[in-house]
């Protein structure tokens, strides 16, 4: 087996790979003493740990508690220690967090000053979203926002602009598709790794040993997007972050969905396919993809086959998908005009869904014609509100429509009560929602969200 090998601040570094799901921040804290990269959460919620990665895809903020070294093959890390000149100079946002007094006990401060870092690389201005993923318990966001503010635009520092190593094959990660499909069907009680983000919080959480694994990261054709007839086929190994700027001008609505999927960090290495894998009754991805009447594509060795994504949700954490096979694709149409996604959560970022519907609700001539409506957080899959559907088709699209259609709601779904919301609540935000979609598509606006920092 080779060894894993990456740069670290600069420095080519070769790991033995016997360990594959060990962390990159336990290794950072305890195999090298680089301890300016923080333990907070280590379960991918505080931003403590968060790192620079550069690879083909550029550079990317990433949390180290829930990143396994072998994805970090061949790539670029840069941590804390590393932000620094070589003579010592400080990073520039670095010198903005003291100019701006960002930091006052300081434990949170690597972790935002490295989410800074990157967003500086990238010349990113949305520093809210940019931040959402780093908690600080002491200053305040007021200044750490002034010090992002300060640094946008300003050069890169040429210390911190790494280009990716070339290291060889990739320890436990099929390089293709092909091989994937190959290696997985003889050993389908394996378990396949794409993000982590999920899988991470097993390790780091459940303490849970996965004596097998195969890691997607290194199949680079299952991180495309192509335009096919119809529609846009999504490789199950893009990442929310990639899918986001892809259809951002074709699905916006889509697009500002995933802007609330928990934060840059996890956005960065999160997948659709692992959203759609997990079988989560809370994804944030399948009600917007059943709404839109989504295409999912398995494989298992060398045979596919396709089916409405709706009909891959079998049961509570059951899914449509044999020992061995995985998703390779997800088809969305070219466009979805007619789609609103609300998403209601505790938090408005950093969240996980307590409910979230998707409306895909075509109207002609004030009448409506179809309707698709899914929702997370409502049963123990992601499911469609047929009754509500068949209250809406024909029928014209007015308030009294809407409000006969609601007892209908009741008959699609029986929620549970657990910490994120009752059983009761979810049952009437999920019926607000529909209320709110028909007054926004009359053109009333509807968010709430005028508090800004
Ligand atoms: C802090 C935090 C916040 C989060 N917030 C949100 C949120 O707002 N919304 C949301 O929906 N989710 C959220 N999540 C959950 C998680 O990020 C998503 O479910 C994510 O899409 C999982 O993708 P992944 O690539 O990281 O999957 P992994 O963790 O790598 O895998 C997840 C599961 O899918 C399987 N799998 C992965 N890829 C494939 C494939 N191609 N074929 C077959 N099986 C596969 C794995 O074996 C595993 O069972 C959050 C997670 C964290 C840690
Ligand atoms: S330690 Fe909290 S995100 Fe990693
Ligand atoms: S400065 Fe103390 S947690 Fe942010």
């Amino acid at each position: 087996m080779n060894d894993i090998a990456f740069l670290l601040n600069g420095t080519p570094v070769r790991v033995s790979a016997d360990n594959p799901t060990r962390t990159l921040l336990d290794w950072l804290r305890e195999g090298r003493g680089l301890t300016g990269t923080k333990e907070g959460c280590n379960e991918g919620d505080c931003g403590a740990c968060t790192v620079m990665v550069t690879d083909d895809a550029g550079t990317r903020a990433l949390n180290a508690c829930i990143l396994f070294l072998p994805q970090l093959h061949g790539k670029a890390v840069r941590t804390v220690e590393g932000l620094t000149g070589p003579k010592g100079e400080l990073h520039p946002v670095q010198k903005a967090m003291v100019d701006k007094h960002g930091s006052q006990c300081g434990f949170c401060t690597p972790g935002f000053v490295m989410s800074m870092a990157a967003a500086q690389a990238n010349g990113a201005t949305d520093h809210d979203d940019y931040l959402a993923g780093n908690l600080c318990r002491c200053t305040g966001y007021a200044p750490i926002i002034r010090a992002a503010e300060a640094v946008a635009g300003t050069p890169v520092p040429t210390w911190v602009q790494d280009s990716p190593a070339s290291a060889g094959p990739a320890p436990f990660a099929p390089a293709s598709s092909d091989e994937l499909a190959a290696w997985y069907a003889a050993h389908p009680d394996a378990t396949l790794i794409a993000g982590a983000t999920d899988v991470g919080l097993w390790v780091t959480k459940e303490l849970r040993d996965l004596p097998e694994v195969a890691f997607l990261h290194a199949c680079v054709d299952l991180q495309r997007i192509a335009t096919v007839p119809g529609g846009l086929r999504i490789g199950a190994g893009v990442t929310i972050a990639a899918l986001r700027k892809a259809v951002q001008s074709s699905h916006p609505t889509l697009a500002e969905l995933l802007r609330r999927f928990a934060s840059e960090q996890v956005r960065g290495a999160a997948t659709i396919g692992g959203n759609i894998a997990n079988g989560s009754p809370i994804g944030d991805t399948p009600p917007a993809l059943i709404a839109m009447d989504a295409t999912l594509h398995l494989r298992r060795g060398d045979t596919r086959r396709e089916m409405p994504l709706e009909a891959f949700f079998l049961d509570y954490r059951k899914q449509d998908r044999a020992k061995g096979e995985f998703v390779e694709a997800v088809t969305i149409p070219d466009a979805a005009p007619d789609l609103a996604c609300y998403k209601l959560s505790k938090r408005f970022d950093q969240d996980i869904s307590a409910v979230c519907g998707c409306f895909n609700i075509t109207r002609e001539g004030g009448r409506v014609t179809a309707a698709r409506i899914a929702f997370g957080g409502m049963a123990g899959t992601p499911k469609r509100a047929a009754s509500v559907e068949a209250a809406l088709v024909g029928r014209d699209w007015t308030l009294a429509t809407i409000e006969a259609a609601l007892p209908a709601f009741a008959r699609d779904f029986t929620p549970m009560t657990d910490m994120r919301a009752s059983a009761s609540y979810r049952l009437e935000t999920a019926q607000n929602m529909l209320v709110r979609h028909f007054h926004e598509s009359a053109g009333t606006p509807a968010s709430v969200l005028e508090v800004q920092a």
